[in-house]
C-alpha cells in the first residue's frame, strides 16, 4: 500500500455527473490527474473548470489505433486507477494490456442483470421491482468483470426512464466516491478496503 494520493483517471462521454461527484469530493485521500473522453462533452468541461487536464479520443474507424491513442493517452499520468463513469465505449485489448485490474466501471444495473447501453431502459421493460447500479473490474467483455459493489433501487410505481436513471446514479455517485476513498493498490491491482454494500 502507497501512502501517497492514488493517481485516478476518468473516463467520460456525456454529462459527467458522476466526474462531478468524484471532482467534488473533498475528503478524497485520491488525486484525477486527467479526464479522457471520446468526444467533446459536458464532462470534458466540467473538468477544465475544476482545473483538471483533459484529452479527447474521437473514436476512429480504425478501433486497433483508437485502443492504442486511449491507452498512450491515459499511460501519460500514469494513474494507478482508471474510472469508466459514462464512458460508453468498450476498453480493447492494448487497453486492457497495460489497466486491467486497474480500471474499474460504474453501470446502471444489479448485473449480470440488463448489461450494455440501455440497462435503465431494459429494467423498466422488464418490469423489475428493484434494480440498482454495480461497479466491477473492467474485462473484455460488455461489463462482465468481477464484480466490486452494488447497491439497489426500488422502480416507483411511474417511472420514466429519466426519473429511475437519476435515482440511480445518486446511487452510483456516493457508490463511486466511497469506493474511491478506500482504494488501494495490492499486488498489482486496485482493491477496496472495508465492507462493500
Ligand atoms: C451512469 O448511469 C453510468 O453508469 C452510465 O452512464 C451514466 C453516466 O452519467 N454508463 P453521467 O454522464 O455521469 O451523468
Amino acid at each position: 500500500m502507497s501512502s501517497q494520493p492514488l493517481s485516478v483517471v476518468v473516463l467520460v462521454s456525456g454529462t459527467g455527473s458522476l466526474l462531478k461527484a468524484i471532482l467534488d469530493d473533498t475528503a478524497s485521500p485520491y488525486r484525477v490527474d486527467l479526464v479522457v473522453a471520446d468526444q467533446l462533452c459536458a464532462g470534458i468541461e466540467r473538468a477544465k473548470n475544476a482545473g483538471v487536464s483533459t484529452a479527447v479520443v474521437p473514436v476512429e474507424a480504425d478501433r486497433a489505433a483508437w485502443d492504442a491513442e486511449l491507452a498512450q493517452t491515459v499511460a501519460k499520468t500514469r494513474p494507478d486507477v482508471v474510472v469508466s463513469a459514462g464512458f460508453m465505449r468498450i476498453l480493447g485489448p492494448e487497453f486492457l494490456a497495460k489497466f486491467e485490474g486497474h480500471t474499474i466501471n460504474t453501470h446502471p444495473s444489479l448485473l449480470p442483470a440488463f448489461p450494455g447501453a440501455h440497462a435503465v431502459d431494459d429494467a423498466l421493460d422488464y418490469g423489475v421491482k428493484v434494480t440498482g447500479c454495480t461497479v466491477h473490474y473492467v474485462d473484455a467483455g460488455m461489463d462482465t468483470g468481477e464484480i466490486i459493489a452494488q447497491r439497489a433501487v426500488r422502480v416507483e410505481e411511474g417511472d420514466t426512464k429519466s426519473t429511475l436513471h437519476e435515482r440511480i446514479k445518486q446511487a452510483e455517485r456516493e457508490q463511486i466516491v466511497d469506493l474511491l476513498r478506500r482504494a488501494s493498490i495490492s499486488n498489482g491491482k486496485v482493491v477496496f478496503n472495508g465492507n462493500s454494500d
